[in-house]
């Protein structure tokens, strides 16, 4: 009937797809298990690149010298400050590796995220978009071999280097991601991104924080490492735009804590990094255009059009502080420093109306334009910077730095090799000439292997000592899962290898108790096979799965990939890897105790989290926790809906999704609850939420259907020890790309 009435055709003049609203609008609370499944192979055109290969084409010292080149090089649609676009860069290369945070190692330089929503739009990378723009045609020229996430940390080694700093080394090997991440947890902030923002928008923090800077319970929501959203770190105004220095030292503390950083390491970044550049600040903030994925079609995925003269150059703006901390704002020297100790510094406004300060002494050095010959402005100094000089323990640093610039020179260099690298993971994905051949502590190093590799034989008897002790199959998969399970995507932490399990602190966690006499015996397992105790780990689990699936009525073999070395407890720094331990940990029906008076968020949601970041997919979540519990591995044994414990069935799979029982709630909270037999009311098992969430989350439960269906088993098998491996596997940079 409609036909011909509409002058467009199809059916869509009220919205296509993804138009809004979306299942998140309706459902705020809902488990978004599809978010498994981003910036996968179909959304990467580069998915069957070997970019190992594809970098090592690449000739380093030359591709370094155009980047030098380019750097020197004005263009007029974005002229460079003081005929260099170093400073810029450093701090593009600067804001993209620090997003990390050693919480949940997420952010990072690693995939080069600053290419997209939320983090391009916001307000603290403002112009971050117009330094990735210069350098395309660079990542022209050499295209997929190197990434994004390399060019702009090799970019910004390059302008430190030309403005006379020595830097410490450089590694490529990051692999771009190829989409936004809509998971990540930035803060519970509303921020509307539709209008232009400023550091007076940032006020309002009060959701993210505990009490007020200088109170004993002052503290920032875990796992975020900003002072607010949209920021790096912290407000350069101080707290709420308090210009208060102490309490500005004390959110620098807690922020560059959040990312490992020392105090020592905080002040040579701060003190290194603002020895170059400016700060742009000749607009006023509500004059500036959206932010990147805000902006009209015609900005081409630029943001924060300026409409004052030119837009750029001496019209610049971008945070809306102005001025330089130095007179040589291009060279490598020590008068950020000299400058802040020998001069008294008062509060005054920049033209777009930001707090920062200013010498009181009229003869203090002045700092020439960045644009215009001859014209010179006085020194400037943030609220962050005077931070340095009031708090008393950076203060420390800051006159050992003065007095000795070649050591702040030392401590500058590693520190920004730590905050550019530190989510790379193992050594083993460090790519090209300029790796520096010392081990660092942040690196969580590995010895060289001790053990001639196993061979097939050797596996053989190795499996069947492992067998002879005796040790049932369920603990031998719980050991095995429980030293690998510690991996995350995110930083490439953690894993099975170095047998860390068998080290503080990981050997302490509760959640590991269990592993502790199957640690020792494996360990007496491994000294006369002539194994490492990480690859006898690994084969025990093994081990225990082929039992499990033949006791199941299927014969398989769970690939086993030896050459895992075990780290010494001195190569393993024990306050980093505290944050490897779980809160919460589904595969292993693990909850920290009083885990509900510690964070709001449900025990499922951090379940999910855990499996984003071992990178597994719905179905490999399913299967991977379906065999967990038929393999009997809650950490305190208590019951995984089966009575055949060893045997590689679907029977938790079965339970959950059975409409002949019941569940009933046994507390207020609904963290734990009884299944019944809706016939007799008889109580059958006891269970939490994240057994339940398998038949409770639609997308969970379409998946638990297939293998608890009646021609499920054979698949449930196959996919399980598949998701087996992948995980065994996870940290093994040194045998698998990636
Ligand atoms: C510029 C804040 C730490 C390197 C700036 C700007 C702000 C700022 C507001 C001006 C941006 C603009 O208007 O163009 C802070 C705060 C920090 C911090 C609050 C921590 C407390 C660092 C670190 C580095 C760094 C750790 C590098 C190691 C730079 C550089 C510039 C800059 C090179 C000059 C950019 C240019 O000339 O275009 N910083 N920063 N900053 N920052 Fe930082």
């Amino acid at each position: 009937v409609l036909e011909g009435k509409c002058p467009f055709g199809g059916n869509t003049l009220g919205g296509a797809q993804t138009s809004a609203p979306t299942l998140s609008d309706w459902y705020p609370q809902r488990l978004r298990v599809e978010q498994l499944h981003r910036d996968g192979a179909a959304a990467n055109p580069l998915s069957d690149q070997d970019y190992a290969e594809a970098f090592a084409t690449i000739d380093l010292p030359a591709l370094k010298d155009e980047i030098k080149q380019f750097l020197t090089t004005s263009v007029p649609w974005w002229p460079s400050d003081y005929g260099n676009y170093g400073p810029q860069m450093i701090r593009m290369a600067w804001h993209s590796a620090g997003t990390y945070r050693i919480a949940d190692g997420r952010g990072g330089a690693g995939q080069a995220m600053q290419r997209f929503a939320p983090i391009s739009s916001w307000w603290d990378n403002g112009n971050t978009d117009k330094s990735r723009r210069l350098l395309w045609p660079i990542k022209q020229k050499y295209g997929a071999a190197i990434s994004w996430a390399d060019l702009m940390v090799l970019t910004g080694n390059c302008a430190l280097e030309i403005m006379g700093f020595p830097t410490y080394g450089f590694a490529g090997g990051r692999r771009d991601a190829w989409e936004a991440d809509d998971a990540t947890y930035w803060g519970p902030e509303h921020i509307d991104m539709t209008a232009p923002s400023s550091y007076d928008d940032m006020v309002e923090r009060d959701q993210r924080w505990t009490g007020k800077p200088g109170d004993a319970d002052y503290e920032l929501q875990q796992p975020l490492a900003a002072s607010h959203q949209a920021l790096i770190y912290v407000n350069p105004e101080g707290p709420e735009a308090n210009g208060d220095p102490a309490a500005s030292a004390v959110d620098i503390r807690i922020t560059f804590g959040r990312m490992a950083m020392d105090d020592e390491e905080t002040v040579a970044l701060i003190a290194g990094g603002h020895a170059f550049g400016k700060s742009h600040g000749a607009v006023a903030a509500d004059r500036i255009g959206p932010p990147p994925e805000n902006a009209p079609m015609d900005a081409m995925g630029l943001g924060w059009h300026n409409p004052e003269g030119a837009g750029n150059g001496a019209d610049t703006m971008t945070n809306g502080i102005e001025g330089s901390w130095t007179p040589n704002p291009t060279t490598w020297d020590n008068t950020y420093l000299e400058n802040l100790f020998r001069f008294e510094w008062e509060q005054t406004r920049s033209p777009a109306g930001a707090l920062q300060w200013t010498p009181t002494d009229p003869g203090a050095p002045t700092t020439p334009d960045a644009h215009r010959d001859g014209v010179e402005h006085p020194l400037m100094m943030m609220t962050s910077d005077i931070a340095l000089k009031v708090d008393p323990v950076y203060r420390e640093v800051c006159e050992r730095f003065l007095a000795d610039f070649d050591a702040f020179t030392l401590a500058f260099s590693k520190a920004w090799y730590k905050l550019t690298h530190r989510d790379m993971g193992p050594k083993s994905r460090y790519l090209g000439p300029e790796v520096p051949a010392e081990d660092l502590p942040w690196q969580d190093p590995l010895p060289a292997p001790a053990h001639a590799p196993l061979d097939d034989a050797g596996t053989a008897a190795l499996a069947a000592a492992i067998r002879g002790t005796g040790i049932s199959t369920s603990d031998l998969a719980y050991t095995a899962f429980s030293a690998a399970v510690t991996y995350r995507d995110s930083d490439r932490r953690g894993g099975a290898n170095g047998a860390r399990l068998a080290l503080a602190p990981q050997k302490d966690w509760a959640v590991n108790r269990r592993t502790v006499p199957v640690v020792e015996a494996l360990r007496a397992v491994a000294e006369q096979g002539g194994a490492s105790l990480a690859d006898t780990i690994v084969l025990a689990g093994c081990v225990a799965v082929e039992d499990a699936a033949r006791a199941a009525g299927v014969e398989v073999q769970v690939p086993f990939t030896g050459g895992r070395v075990d780290a010494t407890q001195e190569q393993t720094d024990v306050p980093t890897f505290e944050w490897l331990a779980p809160l919460v940990d589904g595969f292993r029906g693990y909850e920290q105790p009083g885990l509900a008076e510690v964070t709001p968020v449900s025990p499922e949601r951090l379940f999910l989290d855990k499996a984003a970041l071992l990178r597994l997919s719905a179905p490999e979540w399913v299967a991977l926790t379906g065999g967990l519990r038929a393999l009997g591995c809650n950490h305190d044994g208590s019951s995984t809906f089966t009575d055949q414990v060893g045997v590689l069935t679907t029977d938790f799979l079965t339970t959950v999704l059975s409409p002949d029982l019941q569940w009933r709630a046994l507390d207020e909270g609904q963290r734990t609850f009884a299944l019944e037999d809706r016939e007799t009311g008889q109580e059958v098992h006891r269970a939490t939420r994240n057994d339940l969430v398998f038949g409770a989350n639609a997308q969970l439960r379409a998946v638990a259907e297939v293998y608890a269906s009646s021609d499920g088993q054979d698949r449930f098998v196959r996919d399980f020890v598949a998701v087996w491996d992948k995980v065994m596997m996870a940290d093994r940079y040194d045998v698998r790309a990636g």
